[in-house]
Order: structure tokens, then C-alpha cells, then sequence
């Protein structure tokens, strides 16, 4: 479970050696370490209710966990569906270093997962984290809905920016800049082509210099 926590290979690498991780420390505590050697620019939050059934995410997650200069965290891998476990502090601390954090999840009832959501309460607050001004929100996303579903005329007749806006609200809140959203529509049983594309402009997208205020 916390192998999956994660730690950018390329980053420890770079980092060099001296980063000795005990098996007893807690896997945010190793993340903090590895960030804290590695200086990562992107954090990258990943979460979803249900990894075992995961195809698309799953399939971006190979391509976030290589990103250069990034560091990945899975929230189900390191917290399971615990909503009031974070650890606050660890978790901020990861931000003063980084430019951007990515969001990465399945659009599941036109919303956010749970984890996440339970994430920006718990390790956000009730304020805005002075940590975040400047800095640039990019939400990777992915839905069963195509492009037609997602316009103005179609089946829901909202966009995905549309459907967004709480993440734009709360970039806009805490100071942050909101970019456009890498949001992969009806990717539900991509194949392996179409799983290519997405990972192909995920890495391309994670290439961009963050877009800071
Ligand atoms: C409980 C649940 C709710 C879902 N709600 C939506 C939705 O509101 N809009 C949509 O376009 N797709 C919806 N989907 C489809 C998922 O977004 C889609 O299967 C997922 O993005 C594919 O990524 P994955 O293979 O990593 O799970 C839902 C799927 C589940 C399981």
C-alpha cells in the first residue's frame, strides 16, 4: 500500500543517497523527505475510490509517476478511504517548493472523489493556505461522458469547465492560477490506443512550465 504512496523515481535518483527511509516512519513523512531532496515543482494528487477497476487513471498514473521533476501521491495508497486521517502539516509542507498541483481524478456524479474532497477540508482548511498563492492548479480529469454529452447542447448540457467550477472557485480563493483542465472526455474503456494518446499528452502537459501569478 504505501509502495504506491509515490515518490518520483527520477527525483530519489537525482537526489542521491542519504535519504534513509525507515520502513516505520509514515509514508507522508518519506514523501516530505523525498520532496525535501528532490525539490519537486508539480505535486501531483492522484485519488480513486476504486484502483482495483481503474483503467484510465491507472494508465495516467504511469506516466505521473515517471514526470521529471514531479513528485506523485496517491491519496487511497496513502490514507485508504480514511477522510480525517491526513496529515496536515506533512501535507502543506510538500507545498513550498512546488509550482503546480495536479489533481487527478474520475469525474464520479459530476463531482470529485471523496478522498479528495476530504483532502482539501482536512489539509486546506477553512482558510486559504498562504502556501498556495502564486501557484497554479492544472486538474487532470476523466469522465464516461463525450464531448457532445459535455457542451452546451448535449445530454448534459454543461461543460467540463462548467462542471469545474468548484475547483476554479476554490483556485481563484486560495490564489492560485487555474489552468485549463487536461480532462480526457469518454475515455470509459479506452483501448489500448486511446490510453496512449492520453498518456502522451499528460507527459506533454506535465513538460509545460508551471503557470504561475
Ligand atoms: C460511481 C460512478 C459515477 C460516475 N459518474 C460519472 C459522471 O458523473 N459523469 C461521467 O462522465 N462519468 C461518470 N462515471 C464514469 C467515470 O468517470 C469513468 O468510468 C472514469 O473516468 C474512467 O476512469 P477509470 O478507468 O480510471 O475509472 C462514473 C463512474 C462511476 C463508477
Amino acid at each position: 500500500m504505501l509502495g504506491d504512496s509515490t515518490i518520483n523515481r527520477r527525483n530519489v535518483v537525482k537526489a542521491g543517497a542519504g535519504i534513509a527511509i525507515s520502513t516505520t516512519i509514515s509514508a507522508v513523512t518519506r514523501d516530505a523527505h523525498a520532496q525535501a531532496a528532490g525539490n519537486a515543482r508539480t505535486l501531483i494528487i492522484a485519488s480513486h475510490p476504486y484502483p482495483d477497476r481503474s483503467v484510465v487513471n491507472k494508465a495516467l498514473w504511469e506516466v505521473a509517476r515517471e514526470a521529471d521533476d514531479t513528485l506523485f501521491r496517491n491519496l487511497e495508497a496513502v490514507y485508504g478511504d480514511d477522510m480525517r486521517g491526513f496529515d496536515r502539516a506533512a501535507e502543506r509542507k510538500l507545498y513550498e517548493k512546488m509550482d503546480r498541483l495536479v489533481m487527478m481524478f474520475p469525474i464520479h456524479w459530476f463531482n470529485l472523489t471523496p478522498m479528495l474532497k476530504a483532502y482539501m477540508n482536512e489539509v486546506w482548511g477553512v482558510g486559504a493556505p498562504p502556501e498556495l498563492r502564486g501557484k497554479e492548479l492544472l486538474v487532470v480529469t476523466t469522465t464516461a461522458g463525450d464531448a457532445k454529452a459535455y457542451s452546451g447542447e448535449g445530454r448534459l448540457g454543461f461543460s467540463i469547465e462548467e462542471v469545474l467550477t468548484p475547483l476554479r472557485a476554490s483556485a481563484r480563493y486560495t490564489g492560485m492560477t487555474f489552468s485549463k483542465p487536461l480532462a480526457f472526455l469518454g475515455a470509459a474503456g479506452a483501448g489500448p490506443d486511446a490510453l496512449r494518446g492520453y498518456q502522451e499528452a499528460l507527459a506533454t502537459r506535465l513538460r509545460e512550465e508551471p503557470k504561475k501569478a
